[in-house]
């Protein structure tokens, strides 16, 4: 598995959007206030039927510098990354350096049902972000990454990453939380997300400098590449 990691180049472009890439959730910090911190929980709905194309649902942070965290949740015909996935997910953390290379932890494939959490935390010892993913609460897949970068958008989405991809089958995330470097009650988005996802309302205990989320649900939507 650690063979896979550099040499599959970009799969996931978000700057470079070829494919189709719908985005629940953008979230914008301001001024000199950026993400320090960040975890989202996905748990995987049934996979793509039939399986095609490569339809990945992600969490991510993109820095200042351009690298850009995603913890990645994909079923695509002939993964690279989980060969022979069957139908089941793949996940693992990864990261987009400067947007010409990749970085990826363990793959781990995972049956619907399981819950994914990515942990994304700039080690305050190292300057390193430590980007970890748990499936069912077990640390499966790790990489450490853009030293001295700080978070400056917060994204949760669904990607058509290759082909003609099916419908992405309805899931949800749990526990999203952001904190960042400092209070600013003026991050919090009001009103709904897109592509009718229901829930996902923010709030804060700490005048805005920890926020959590209510359970985020997405219907089903169809995704092309
Ligand atoms: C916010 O979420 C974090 C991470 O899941 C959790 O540790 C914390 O207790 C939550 N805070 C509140 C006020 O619910």
């Amino acid at each position: 598995m650690k063979g896979v990691s550099t040499t599959i180049g970009v799969f996931l472009a978000l700057v470079d959007q070829s494919r189709a890439n719908l985005d629940i959730i953008t979230l914008n910090t301001k001024g000199d206030t950026w993400i320090q911190e960040a975890s989202a929980t996905l748990v995987l709905g049934d996979v793509p039927n039939p399986m095609a194309g490569d339809v990945a649902l992600w969490s991510a942070i993109m820095m200042d510098k351009r690298d850009f965290l995603q913890g990645v949740t994909e079923n695509a015909l002939n993964s690279p990354y989980c060969p022979n996935l069957g139908s089941k997910w793949c996940n693992f953390a990864y990261t987009l350096v400067g947007s010409r290379n990749a970085k990826n932890g363990a793959p781990v494939s995972a049956a619907p049902g399981s819950r994914i959490k990515t942990h994304y935390k700039l080690n305050p010892d190292t300057d390193l972000w430590d980007q970890n993913l748990y499936v069912d609460d077990k640390l499966l897949s790790s990489i450490s990454t853009s030293q001295g970068q700080h978070g400056v958008i917060f994204y949760i989405s669904i990607e058509c990453a290759a082909g003609t991809c099916s419908p992405a089958p309805a899931h949800a995330w749990e526990d999203i939380s952001i904190t960042l470097s400092k209070a600013d009650p003026s991050f919090k988005h009001s009103g709904a997300w897109q592509y009718k996802a229901i829930g996902g309302e923010m709030s804060s205990a700490d005048n805005g400098k920890t926020w959590n989320f209510t359970t985020l649900r997405i219907p089903d939507i169809p995704i092309t590449g």
